[in-house]
């Protein structure tokens, strides 16, 4: 009998008791390789010692002091770091603890914004179908994540949603990519014009779709697209890159791929790396000029924002990505994980799709190639496949309903940035044999 409320009671888990790069150690002293750093969150691996030296010194230093009263160096050079690596004028820094509240947080700035610069008629948040943007009621109510939300509907804001970017299912026959998105960008747009011209505040989405539909990137120009609409109405956009952000695709901020900046971006997962719950909202100088010029105060604020301990942490996670020269290691290990996942499954009647950005990889399970129709939701696919997976040492990040909330399997991996070529190849060794033995 365990006393923790456990996100699934009637599962029975092993105990984690240490961690060694690639590596979590179990009780029994069985090690499982980390392939998913939990949900995608373990960015450096586990026990990385100048990660645990910078927490060890900022706690016997400071652990914390409350932000109505002071800031903290840890805080402030985190900060500067974020906002000197940023792309455009997106200067300033929001601390929370995760990646919800980061969500919740960037919502009510924008509305915030409106209310700001006069235009407080503005309430509407169009987001996507097949989307996560978190647990909290603000957040969940956004999301399109269908299972998620399909309980706590009766409690959830009113929020639209448009369709996702996700070409392996959506574009249509012989559609090309610039017209599938103008077909996207075109569909948002009536959206805002059917919710009234000036009435929108934000458009939400994540650059690179996570757990929800198994890494899956937008089509190039999507997003210069979707700006361009959001500017034509005076609609913010958010991004958020809590799963797919700080280095997951190769990139500081995924982003930068597509050439494009939003007003408001959430980050969370590697930016502590699990060391420290830790998440962060950067805004442009616009949006926060409008606050500092208008009310003076951000409405809103946690106990815990701006964590010197959680800061500190974040500090030595960032400078080891950037100093270890990790950045190109996720470029590099990506190509090789699609490239050694293609040779794997080229004649797997089950794998339709191998998709992804760096070391974010979606592998999308189907029970006709020709075809995509889906596997039987009733086999729960995705679920045998992890626990095949943990029996053979491998921790990877398996979920159902892909294709909308209840039909569709995939397999979301997001190994540790430190990941060596034959830590991938065991990887996708360890994956094969799993999936082969969970169709069987
Ligand atoms: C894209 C995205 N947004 C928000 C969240 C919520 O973050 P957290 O679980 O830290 O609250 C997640 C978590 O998986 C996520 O993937």
């Amino acid at each position: 009998m365990t006393h923790v409320f456990h996100r699934n009671p009637r599962s029975k888990l092993p105990m984690a008791v240490a961690g060694e790069g690639m590596m979590l150690i179990d009780q029994q002293g069985k090690r499982y390789l980390d392939a998913s750093g939990g949900a995608a969150v373990s960015c450096l691996g586990h026990g990385h010692p100048r990660v645990v030296e910078a927490i060890r010194k900022q706690v016997s230093e400071l652990a914390y002091a409350h932000t109505s009263f002071f800031t903290t160096a840890p805080a402030e050079e985190l900060a500067a770091m974020l906002a000197e690596a940023a792309p455009g004028a997106l200067n300033h820094v929001y601390f929370l603890s995760g990646g919800s509240e980061a969500v919740e947080a960037a919502l009510k700035l924008a509305r915030q914004y409106h209310v700001e610069v006069g235009q407080p008629q503005r309430r509407h948040v169009i987001a996507r179908r097949q989307s996560y943007h978190g647990n909290t009621l603000g957040a969940l109510a956004i999301g399109g994540n269908a299972w998620r939300r399909e309980m706590f509907l009766p409690l959830l804001i009113e929020a639209h949603h448009v369709a996702p970017c996700y070409a392996y299912r959506d574009r249509a026959e012989g559609e090309s990519d610039a017209q599938y998105v103008q077909r996207l960008a075109d569909e948002l747009e009536q959206k805002i014009i059917d919710l009234g011209a000036d009435q929108v505040a934000a458009f939400v989405a994540e650059t690179v779709v996570g757990a929800t539909a198994g890494a899956v990137p937008p089509v190039a120009d999507y997003f210069r697209k979707i700006r361009a609409v959001c500017d034509k109405y005076g609609v913010l956009l958010i991004l958020d890159e809590v799963m797919s952000g700080m280095g997951r695709t190769g990139y500081l901020f995924a982003c930068e791929e597509d050439d494009v900046v939003p007003d408001i971006l959430a980050i969370a997962k590697g930016l502590g790396a699990g060391y420290q719950p830790i998440g962060a909202m950067l805004c442009s100088d616009r949006i926060y000029d409008a606050v500092l010029q208008g009310s003076g105060f951000f409405q809103h604020g946690h106990t815990y924002i701006g964590h010197a301990t959680a800061c500190a942490a974040a500090v030595a996670v960032q400078k080891t990505i950037q100093e270890e020269g990790l950045l190109a290691n996720v470029r590099q290990r990506g190509e090789q994980l699609r490239a050694e996942l293609h040779q794997a499954f080229a004649g797997h009647a089950n794998v339709g799709d191998i998709r992804g950005r760096g070391l974010f990889v979606g592998v999308e399970l189907v029970a006709d190639r020709a075809s995509k129709a889906p596997l039987d939701p009733s086999l729960r696919t995705h679920a045998r496949i992890k626990s095949e997976a943990m029996q053979r040492g491998l921790l990877v990040y398996p979920m159902g309903g892909t294709i909308d909330g209840r039909r569709g399997d995939h397999v979301l991996l997001a190994p540790p940035f430190i990941a060596t070529p034959a830590d991938i190849s065991e990887i996708v060794q360890r994956l094969g044999e799993a999936v082969t033995a969970s169709l069987a």
